[in-house]
């Protein structure tokens, strides 16, 4: 939040349930402050039935826009008038634009948060000549084959405990994208450029998916899309493979970027150290 609020200020914020754990006010309102704009970023935490009353109340800019996080991103893509092809690819919308003419436009900023943290923590690796290898089928796994299916990788398959929802994604987004079975899965990790846990295992500590990081090749390149802890136990057993990896945390900063230049009309100051901060609101000591 700037230092002082005036009926010029520019409003956007967060919508998710629940939203208190959410880390987008402490990034967004660092970079208010640092870049000194006459604008505040709050949470907001409707109830489950009560998103799409919430939303069309906000038609005609009552707010610049909303970022949007569990479990609404689906309902949010629902209630857009427009959206991009990553977000209706992905089925889902972190990130919504009122506009004064009263329309609401959808996007999806998490795609483009991946690649960039990928780009971030693991420079040089070639996402257009990597298969892909995606641990789960939820909505996570969803928007990340569709951004890597939207940035030219050459495959993506999913892998997943249900199989069906797996083949619902590759029904749903088609071309590079499949589904795979267990079964298939350390044929697939020995020719993988990148593997993703996008399950919801390994969350709070305890392990992650089963997969044999040992056998992907030693350029690949493993990702957690979980990110409480930091360092997860898919993450140290890709580390001790000797794997480069990138961690859940980096792909949620990335997000925020494109997020605050369609709220603010600018991008965030470089001078905000938004990891340190966001690692010290988990509890983490900054690496
Ligand atoms: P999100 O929308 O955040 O991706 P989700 O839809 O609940 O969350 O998806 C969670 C993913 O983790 C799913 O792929 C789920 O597998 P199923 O589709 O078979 O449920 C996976 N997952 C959760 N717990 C799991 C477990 N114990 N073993 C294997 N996969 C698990």
């Amino acid at each position: 939040m700037s230092a002082t609020i005036t009926g010029a200020a520019v409003v956007a914020g967060i919508c998710g349930r629940p939203v208190r754990q959410s880390m987008s006010p402490v990034i967004h309102n660092a970079w208010i402050a640092a870049a000194g704009l006459n604008a505040a970023y709050v949470p907001f935490g409707p109830g489950e039935e009560q998103f799409e009353s919430f939303v069309e109340g906000l038609r005609g800019g009552a707010i610049r826009g909303l970022n949007v996080t569990m479990p609404f991103k689906e309902q949010a893509l629902a209630c857009a008038d427009r959206c991009s092809d990553l977000a209706r690819l992905a089925g889902a919308a972190n990130l919504l634009v009122f506009e004064t003419d009263g329309t609401i436009v959808a996007d999806n900023t998490d795609g483009p948060g991946l690649i960039e943290a990928i780009a971030v923590q693991a420079p040089g690796f070639e996402l257009t000549a990597a298969p892909v290898v995606i641990l789960g089928a939820g909505g996570a796994a969803r928007g990340a084959a569709a951004a890597l299916a939207l940035a030219g990788a050459p495959k993506v398959s999913i892998v997943n405990r249900t199989v069906a929802r797996a083949q619902a994604i590759a029904r749903t987004i088609g071309g590079v994208v499949e589904a795979a079975s267990d079964r298939e899965l350390d044929t697939l990790l020995a020719g993988a450029g990148l593997v993703i846990n996008a399950t919801s295992l390994g969350l709070g500590g305890g392990a992650g998916p089963e997969a044999r990081l040992e056998l992907t090749p030693k350029a690949a390149v493993v990702m957690d899309m979980v990110y409480k802890p930091l360092r997860t136990e898919f993450l140290q057993r890709a580390e001790q493979a000797g794997r480069r990896t990138v961690d859940g945390l980096e792909m949620l900063l990335r997000q925020a970027v494109p997020s605050f230049e369609a709220f603010f009309g600018a991008a965030p100051p470089a001078s905000v150290d938004v990891r340190a901060l966001a690692l010290a609101q988990l509890g983490e000591t900054s690496q």
